[in-house]
């Protein structure tokens, strides 16, 4: 058991923005932890299209649905640092296709290289969210395409207004 009795696990990723993929994997990791921490990454090298504060807001807004046991933060430097000052010592991420896994067994080693405590869980998303990623529903998005099976009904206005301005 960690700090305050609760299991914790800290998702780490860019959300840019946050898909019902990640809902799915959230949802199922809230089966075996009290508390899932979404830690966007503040040092990204991605060129993000939403900047971190509304990253945050639209994520803390599609997962008010799992009444609070979400907690969404922002955070630099190295993930296991961060996962250390959380008082957990497990970090989530959702495997989707055999084209994932190369880069996750690369980034899951070198995190336990540096932490040798810190275990990274990984958790499928459903099916039907498996051939999702953010890039593909922004480009949806900007080509006019109806992303509403793939994000939360937030999302989806934002990136109609960050597109194509206004409401869909
Ligand atoms: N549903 C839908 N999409 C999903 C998904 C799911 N369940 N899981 C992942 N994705 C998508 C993301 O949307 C993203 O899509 P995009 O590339 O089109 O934007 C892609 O898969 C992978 O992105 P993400 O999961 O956000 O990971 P990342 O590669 O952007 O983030 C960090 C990697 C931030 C976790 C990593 O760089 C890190 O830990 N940085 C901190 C510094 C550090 O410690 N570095 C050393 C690590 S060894």
């Amino acid at each position: 058991m960690k700090a305050e009795g609760l299991r914790r696990i800290v998702y780490p990723g860019t959300f840019d923005p946050v898909t019902n993929g990640h809902l799915d994997v959230v949802g199922r990791a809230l089966q075996l932890f009290d508390e899932v921490v979404l830690a966007i990454a503040g040092d990204s090298t991605k060129k993000p299209l939403f900047s971190l504060e509304e990253r945050k807001q639209l994520a803390e807004e599609s997962l008010a649905e799992f009444n609070g046991r979400v907690r969404v933060t922002v955070f630099r430097g190295l993930l296991v640092d961060y996962v250390r000052s959380q008082g957990a010592n497990a970090i989530l991420r959702g495997l989707r296709a055999v084209s994932d896994f190369e880069f996750e067994f690369q980034m899951a080693l070198m995190n336990r290289k540096l932490a040798d405590s810190i275990e990274t869980i990984f958790l499928m998303p459903r099916d039907t969210y498996t051939y999702l990623s953010s890039s593909i529903i922004k480009e949806i998005a900007r080509l006019g395409g109806d992303t509403s099976a793939f994000v939360p009904p937030g999302v989806q206005t934002a990136l109609h207004e960050k597109f194509h301005g206004g409401k869909p």
